[in-house]
């Protein structure tokens, strides 16, 4: 077996990303890897970062918005120097975990871009593009996918958004106008940032080493999270009283997968971006293999990172 190394996990802080950090730092002596913490300064990533120490694991806490592209490259650059100092075993795992739903499709990050793409979608694109070389192979990176990037009779008739794919430049422009678009346009911009990160992770996997397996989890739908967080209030009142319903997912229970898709032998060989719905290897539909929106995801989003002032 590997040796767990060290795995980089973003959005530590809440629900799956933080339930991963703790299954994670709950393994046995010997499979428990070194954590690199990327979240936002502040006491819940020092609470996280505590938590996963009293299991004994070494932690360290990388504070970064996301939303911040020099924030992102200058994480990178913290994480280059760990393991150049050999301050954290080698690099093995990169779980681009963190997420959100921006409410206002205008708003946008501080680099100008629509911030759900900027989050979910631009920042990993830079963290992973930035810390490519610094793997030691067998290494995974596993991204965050939504089966929200299409529709199903259920999510029509709870009114998820499926994606709308257009030219990645005009995902990543904020929405103009003075009225504020709503939560339609919210949902379609989140699944839109989550079919991006598909079409990516099949490029990747092009791109990336040998040795370096790209896939694509999906946790189930876990009503309540904080990734609704800006929604109106009885939008989250729903959720967090659908969060009660059997058959759903939570942070709970997704977040060891998730950390089993980091670590375990069972995902060792899985690659080029395939989807694992919770346990499952799961085909993702037709419009999710484009070659065309993959290499032109591929090219514009070195434009939009150069755009923000990022060597790529
Ligand atoms: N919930 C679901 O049903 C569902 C379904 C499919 C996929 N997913 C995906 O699973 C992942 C985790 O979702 P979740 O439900 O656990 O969401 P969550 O409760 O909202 O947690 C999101 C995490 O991302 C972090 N984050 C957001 N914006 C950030 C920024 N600008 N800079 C740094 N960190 C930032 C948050 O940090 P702070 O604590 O600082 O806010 C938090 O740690 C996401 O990628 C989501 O898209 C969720």
């Amino acid at each position: 077996m590997t040796e767990p190394g060290t795995v980089l996990i973003t959005g530590p802080t809440r629900n799956l990303g933080r339930h991963a950090v703790l299954a994670m730092a709950d393994r046995p002596h010997g499979q428990r890897p070194d954590l690199l913490l990327v979240g936002r300064a502040g006491p819940d990533l020092t609470s996280v970062a505590d938590e996963a120490r009293t299991r004994g694991v070494r932690v360290r806490e990388i504070g970064c918005d996301l939303s911040r592209l020099a924030d992102v490259r200058s994480a990178a650059a913290t994480v280059r120097d760990l393991l150049a100092a050999g301050a954290v075993r080698p690099l093995r795992a990169l779980v681009a975990n963190a997420g959100v739903i921006s409410t206002d499709t205008r708003r946008p990050s501080p680099d100008g871009y629509e911030m759900t793409f900027a989050v979910n979608y631009l920042a990993h694109a830079q963290l992973i593009g930035d810390l490519l070389g610094s793997f030691t192979v067998p290494a995974r990176v596993v991204l965050l996918g939504s089966n929200t990037y299409h529709a199903n009779f259920w999510r029509k008739l709870l009114g998820v958004a499926e994606a709308n794919w257009a030219d990645p430049v005009e995902l990543a422009r904020p929405a103009t106008g003075a009225q504020a678009p709503g939560m339609a346009a919210a949902g379609v911009a989140y699944s839109n940032a989550k079919l991006a990160i598909l079409y990516y992770a099949h490029e990747l996997q092009r791109h990336a080493g040998t040795g370096i397996n790209v896939s694509v989890f999906e946790p189930g739908w876990m009503p309540g999270t904080a990734l609704g967080r800006g929604a109106p209030k009885a939008v989250q009142a729903l959720s967090r009283a659908l969060s009660r319903v059997p058959g759903v997912s939570t942070p709970q229970d997704s977040g060891p997968l998730l950390a089993a898709m980091a670590l375990d032998a069972q995902w060792a060989h899985v690659r080029d971006g395939a989807f694992v719905v919770k346990t499952k290897l799961t085909e993702v539909r037709p419009v999710a293999h484009d070659r065309d929106r993959e290499r032109r995801l591929w090219e514009a989003t070195a434009e939009l990172l150069e755009r923000a002032g990022a060597p790529h």
